[in-house]
């Protein structure tokens, strides 16, 4: 397994280009299955969730070609059932069920592994389904989702952390081709959910109010293949921002959409981080009196879960006290500990970590356990003095296309050591 080698106390400054959205992308790759014509998605990001996806789709017998950055499928001829293990082990797979279910009438996809950052149940999207008319049974490890008569209905998605995001894009996969209308409360108003129905609707479906709680679906016949261009990633251009107002620096941010990063720079702002906004580009410059600030992740437009642990790195370089509550996923602060291992100082009472900030960081050996604990690893281990090995970025290299080499045209002092 990979790791990144830092050499910290470096200044990033300089232009990064932000990569297509990943949380985007793949349910937009899944939604390619309602469709036997060609799409063809542009600004996709060379990821290994998504080289994984084209892998999901092939397996369904979709023919996939990736050069990297443009995607094609044709989904002519497709079966309804997905390769076991290759679903079982990423959890956004679960959105081929909406599409399979609409397209074909019938689906069996096994249920999406657990991961480090809590249960992640999806009761909500079969309770969405199963109220479109589907016959669900779940069956040594798979669901066989079956509705000869798919039809609209009133879908209330709210569940007890909120909306969620690709239980929405099931059930409006799902209700493109459905027979009547579909009316989702409490949908999920990201604006990944946005950039789906964009695709959707290029593709012929009728979807009004997406990015609101409520979204109408009126089912069509029949979909089109579309060429679209993927969202750029609100998340990677987030941890870009908070990377260089950690090291001290000045980076702008090209093709970043500040109207999807409200709540970050709001925060980024409150701590004293300087931001200057132009049309296509945001730059970053780091605050001349880092001051802490409290965070309490959200849904859309509150501030997103997946940044709360790239913040907690930024705040143990803010002299004072820091309460930062994780209220989407229960166990998503594995990253305090390795924190904790650079010379932070972390206490988790319940569901917040209280980070008392200011107290200088030093290079060390630490472990990435999830996707954006990673980035928060590789944001302290720049700012912190020496050496710091992250291990284990199998986990970064499935949503950060290339962060080595755009922290390394940064000034960042980082290097791949390839494992064994
Ligand atoms: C998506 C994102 C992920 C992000 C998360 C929250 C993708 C590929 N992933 O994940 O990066 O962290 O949104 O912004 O887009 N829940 C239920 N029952 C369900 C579904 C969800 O109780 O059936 C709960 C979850 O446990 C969690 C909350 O709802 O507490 C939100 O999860 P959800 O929005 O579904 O996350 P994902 O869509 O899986």
């Amino acid at each position: 397994m990979d790791s990144f080698l830092i050499e910290g106390g470096t200044t990033l400054r300089g232009e990064v280009q932000i990569s297509g959205s990943k949380n985007a992308v793949l349910p937009i790759m899944a939604a390619t299955l309602l469709t036997a014509e060609t799409c063809v998605i542009r600004h996709v990001p060379d990821l290994s969730d998504v080289r994984f996806m084209c892998q999901i789709l092939t397996s369904l017998g979709a023919e996939v070609e990736f050069d990297g950055s443009t995607l094609k499928v044709r989904a002519a001829n497709i079966t309804g059932t997905g390769d076991y293990d290759l679903i079982r082990k990423m959890r956004g797979s679960i959105c081929i069920l909406g599409p399979l279910l609409a397209r074909l009438r019938k689906a069996t996809v096994s249920l999406p592994g657990g991961c480090v950052i809590g249960t992640r149940p999806i009761d909500l999207h079969l309770k969405g389904l199963r109220t479109l008319g589907t016959q669900i049974r779940i069956e040594a490890g798979y669901v066989h989702a079956e509705a000869p008569d798919l039809s609209g209905s009133l879908v209330f998605l709210g569940g007890r952390a909120g909306p969620t995001v690709l239980g929405t894009a099931n059930i409006l996969m799902a209700a493109t081709l459905a027979e009547g209308v579909t009316v989702i409360e409490s949908a999920a108003c990201e604006p990944e959910v946005v950039d789906l129905a964009d695709f959707l609707n290029a593709m012929g479906a009728r979807i009004q109010g997406a990015g609101s709680p409520t979204i109408t679906v009126t089912g069509v016949r029949e979909l089109r293949g579309v060429e679209h261009e993927v969202i750029p990633d609100r998340i990677e251009a987030g941890t870009f921002a908070v990377a260089a107002a950690a090291s001290g620096g000045e980076v702008t941010l090209r093709g970043a959409r500040p109207d999807h990063l409200g709540a970050v720079l709001d925060k980024l702002q409150e701590a004293g981080v300087r931001i200057t906004r132009r049309a296509g580009a945001l730059t970053i410059g780091a605050a001349s009196n880092l001051k802490p600030v409290d965070i309490t992740t959200m849904p859309y437009s509150g501030f997103p879960t997946d940044m709360q642990a790239q913040l907690m790195a930024l705040m143990c370089q803010a002299p004072g006290t820091s309460i930062i509550t994780e209220r989407i996923f229960e166990s998503r602060f594995m990253h305090a500990a390795e924190l904790m291992r650079l010379g932070a100082d972390i206490g988790i009472e319940g569901p917040s970590a209280i980070v008392k900030g200011g107290a200088p960081l030093s290079g060390a050996e630490v472990m990435a356990s999830d996707l954006r604990a990673s980035a928060a690893l590789v944001i302290a281990g720049m700012a912190a003095s020496g050496t710091t090995q992250v291990h284990r970025v199998y986990h970064l290299d499935r949503g950060y296309e290339r962060m080595e080499v755009k922290l390394e045209a940064l000034g960042a002092r980082i290097q791949r050591v390839p494992g064994e």
